[in-house]
């Protein structure tokens, strides 16, 4: 079949006609070195990526999809600093973060990378300061403790890599509070000292009301203690926004900026990372940003056969648009990393959860599919029986580290699950293998076939397999970058734009109304009916 005369897509649909006939066992039956030609290491991270419904022709088929649709001209505009949010006329800058002395940032424009560098000077002094126990509070006593106010963008990233990574030895406690309910804050604050703790307003517009209205609880809290006294240096701001900062009140020397072009979801990399630098120490932080600038150095210049963001990119967009799938789990074999899902649910879906493409055109299929994870062996006992045994087709990325910190060392326990649940979601079971084993021990016949057909698993259940020989500052920011570029392929795959999020605009302004409503005990008669029935529920059963 000659490629260049039928469209990529055509050419996909007839591969997948093709390969929904055939199970993952029959795949390596019929290809026994699966497993050396579809995996490969690239920044410290090994991927197993031969439980795929995928052959060596598809994956040429799909490579050809990506070049069609125009992937390494949007990659050297990522790297290039060029608008890839074109909706806000803005490049996305997040590679350059990590090492933007590199050459292969020399597009970049230089006032930006000296801010950059700028803002790592600030926070090796400010964690400098903490560590040495010099930044001293209103009644001139050390910071002991930081809390970290932010939400979406400015908080997970944080929260999941100081979960992740190993604290320095002169590392303050960091207690993030991103709820606008504020039973979380209340809980961290009843357990401080307001003359020994330090605020964090992470917001990059600073104009989130959650934020806001926490470090308004938070600013509360320390002048009950303080008095009149000056609290001005418990407070640390970052953000884009330096203005909105100023005015809120943070002196000039505690706003530590980022640029516009940095996204929220993508921003760990930037001054939002101080709880990580907090924790972890600025040479590990550097390490961090060291090992994402190795993951982009491998997706700006390996060839996309052989280039892991492009290969996860590749095989999800390959079960959303062929294969219908319409989820897709990350599994993390290793406590450390019980964040992460929740992280890459924003960076996946609040990149990708678009249906309208860049030039204004309705998408022309599925687009980003719902992340879901949990920690294993948890999510053993929570919903992995469904993928065995549901009716959907859910793409699973297993992580597991190899060697830990643990005072337990052995990891196999945790490493035969993660490798067990793999290998039994594309195998299964047969009805027929098992009722021969009931049978076999002595169950009735009838009994046993009609058993067997409920204990039966279907299998092929494609999943990838991602090892890290040891979780590290530099192998975790390689994880988190591989990740990023995934998220941004598959954004060009669908030509959307990745980098905008206006879908969250309409929950914001509708809330601003019902909450003049609340406040008053009244509705509105433009609202719907059952905003109002809500609304007088609410009132009748608040305790006056
Ligand atoms: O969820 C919407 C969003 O704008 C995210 O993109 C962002 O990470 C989060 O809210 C917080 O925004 P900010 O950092 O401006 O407070």
């Amino acid at each position: 079949m000659n490629m260049l005369k039928t469209h990529p897509i055509d050419t996909l649909k007839l591969d997948h006609e093709h390969l929904k006939q055939i199970s993952l066992k029959q795949l390596f039956a019929d290809d026994p070195s699966r497993f050396q030609k579809f995996s490969l290491k690239a920044a410290g991270l090994f991927l197993d990526y031969s439980k795929n419904r995928i052959t060596d022709l598809t994956f040429t088929h799909l490579i050809y999809f990506a070049n069609a649709a125009g992937l390494p001209a949007q990659i050297e505009a990522l790297f290039s600093g060029e608008w890839v949010n074109n909706t806000e006329e803005r490049p996305a800058l997040h590679p350059a973060l990590r090492d933007s002395s590199d050459p292969a940032f020399s597009a970049i424009d230089p006032q930006v990378t000296a801010k950059i560098q700028e803002s790592l000077v600030i926070m090796q002094d400010w964690v400098t300061q903490l560590h040495d126990r010099q930044w001293l509070g209103y009644s001139q006593k050390p910071i002991t403790d930081i809390v970290h106010i932010g939400i979406g963008g400015s908080y997970l990233g944080p929260l999941a890599s100081t979960e992740a990574l190993m604290k320095h030895p002169k590392a303050l406690p960091c207690h993030f509070a991103a709820s606008i309910d504020s039973v979380e804050i209340e809980a961290i604050l009843q357990t401080l000292n307001p003359e020994t703790t330090l605020f964090i307003i992470a917001s990059k517009t600073f104009t989130t009301q959650e934020t806001l209205l926490t470090a308004e609880h938070a600013k509360t809290w320390l002048r009950q203690s303080a008095g009149t006294q000056d609290i001005s240096k418990h407070f640390i701001a970052i953000t884009a926004n330096i203005q909105n900062a100023i005015d809120y009140g943070i002196s000039n020397k505690q706003i530590l900026a980022f640029e516009h072009g940095v996204g929220g979801r993508y921003s760990s990399w930037s001054g939002i990372g101080l709880p990580i630098a907090i924790c972890v120490g600025m040479t590990a932080f550097r390490a961090f940003l060291a090992g994402a600038h190795d993951m982009d150095l491998h997706f700006r210049n390996a060839p996309f056969h052989a280039n892991m963001p492009v290969i996860l990119a590749l095989l999800g967009f390959w079960y959303i648009q062929f294969f219908k799938s319409t989820h897709h789990a990350i599994l993390p074999y290793d406590y450390r990393l019980r964040s992460l899902p929740r992280y890459l649910q924003q960076l996946d879906m609040e990149s990708n959860g678009k249906c309208v493409q860049k030039n204004g055109e309705p998408v022309w299929g599925n687009t980003a599919p719902v992340l879901f994870g949990e920690i294993g062996t948890n999510g053993q006992h929570s919903f992995h029986q469904l993928l065995f045994q549901g009716t959907h087709v859910i793409p699973c990325d297993f992580i597991a580290t190899i060697q830990s910190e643990a005072l337990e060392k052995d990891r196999s326990v945790l490493l035969s699950h993660c490798l067990a649940q793999s290998q039994g979601l594309m195998l299964g079971k047969s009805a027929r293998d098992i009722e021969g084993s009931l049978i076999q021990n002595g169950m009735e016949p009838q009994k046993a076939q009609l058993l067997a057909k409920h204990k039966a698993i279907p299998g092929n259940q494609p999943s990838n397999t991602l090892l890290i020989s040891k979780l590290t500052p530099q192998t975790l920011g390689s994880l988190m970058a591989l990740y990023e570029h995934k998220t941004f392929v598959q954004g060009v795959l669908w030509n959307i734009n990745s980098f905008d999020q206006w879908g969250v605009e309409l929950g914001k302004d509708i809330a601003k109304e019902l909450l003049a409503c609340l406040k008053n005990h009244t509705t509105t008669p433009h609202q719907d009916v059952s905003t109002q029935g809500l609304l007088d529920y609410i009132y009748k059963h608040t305790a006056n």
